[in-house]
């Protein structure tokens, strides 16, 4: 067999491509914080703005106009505390940003981070006992009311990120008995404990102020562990199932796919795309390698990806269609 007969003709190796990219794939992740006039870079994620409510308008609009299926909201709000009030509050900064972006841009899908740690003075994320471990079960009360506060404002998804155990039958049950049975859980399900969010971290100024997130997030030596999350979380009810980081994961983004039929998203993290950013700042790879990694998630098995790269991906693949 010359396997290379197949590969001499460029639209011969374009027919048979196995997978492919587009802009519909994709979900724009959103830092939204208080205040006025604000669209202010992010130092730690090149090309990543935060944004006040009152700047979102061009951005929401030119997402949409991409193809860009969705965006995920993260909030930084003023003020934080040990329950992390701001994050259920009505008037909390996500809360009166889903009402805007729903307002301005019925069409794009809303989807909001649920966790605690962007909201606790302490950066964990959820609710401590004495020790500083956080409490499963009165977190996931938190966690259901935070995603019940964020169905209210008009989310069309729901993505608890926290990792506590039984949050997506709390959020479920929550949901249904007020009227939300038709708004969709995007659970975090194998979310590892990971220095690659660091980035991220700086962002939303999450980081726990003391110990790190190993009682909750799982650890990276397992992968067979990852499909006991997700059977569980799709036993409780969830939608959509994230696997995150994406990159260095992409062994468990296989399992999941041959282990379960369901919809599977990857979170492709801060410290993946800061890497890549800064590589191809300083000349040492091609920009190409951002299609070529997303390829890759797909490759393995992702059909949606949460990406820092989705406005600037969906632009090029635009071009090249023109
Ligand atoms: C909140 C949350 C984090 C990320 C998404 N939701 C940070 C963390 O768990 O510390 C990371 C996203 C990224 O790195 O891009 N729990
Ligand atoms: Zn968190």
């Amino acid at each position: 067999m010359r396997m290379r007969r197949i590969r001499n003709n460029p639209l011969m190796r374009k027919m048979i491509e196995e997978n492919s990219l587009s802009a519909k794939d994709f979900i724009y992740p959103l830092f939204l914080v208080e205040g006025e006039g604000i669209k202010k870079e992010i130092p730690s994620l090149p090309g990543v703005y935060h944004f006040s409510l009152d700047q979102l308008d061009q951005e929401i609009k030119e997402i949409e106009e991409l193809g860009i299926s969705g965006v995920i909201l993260f909030g930084i709000p003023d003020h934080k505390d040990a329950k992390g009030s701001q994050a259920y509050a009505e008037d909390g900064i996500i809360q009166r940003g889903v009402r805007k972006i729903k307002s301005l841009h019925p069409n794009l899908l809303v989807i909001t981070d649920v966790c605690m740690c962007e909201y606790t003075d302490h950066g964990h994320c959820g609710i401590l006992d004495e020790e500083g471990q956080v409490i499963n079960d009165i977190t996931s009360q938190y966690i259901a009311k935070i995603a019940l506060s964020h169905a209210k404002a008009g989310a069309d998804i729901v993505a608890p990120s926290d990792m506590m155990d039984f949050r997506v039958r709390e959020i479920r049950h929550l949901l249904d008995n007020n009227g939300f049975e038709n708004v969709p859980i995007m659970a975090y399900s194998a979310k590892f404990a990971s220095s690659y969010y660091g980035p991220f971290r700086q962002a939303a100024d999450s980081a726990p102020s003391f110990g790190d997130r190993k009682s909750y997030q799982m650890d990276f030596h397992n992968g067979r562990e990852a499909l006991r999350e997700v059977e569980l979380d799709l036993e409780e009810d969830a939608d959509f199932i994230i696997i995150k980081p994406a990159l260095a994961y992409l062994d468990v983004v296989k399992d999941v796919k041959e282990h379960f039929n369901t919809n599977i998203v990857v979170y492709n993290v801060s410290g993946e795309y800061s890497m890549l950013k800064n590589a191809i700042q300083q000349g040492l790879v091609n920009e190409s390698i951002i299609y070529e990694s997303l390829i890759a998630m797909k490759r393995a098995g992702a059909q949606i990806i949460i990406t820092y790269h989705a406005k600037e991906m969906a632009r090029k693949l635009k071009e090249e269609k023109q």
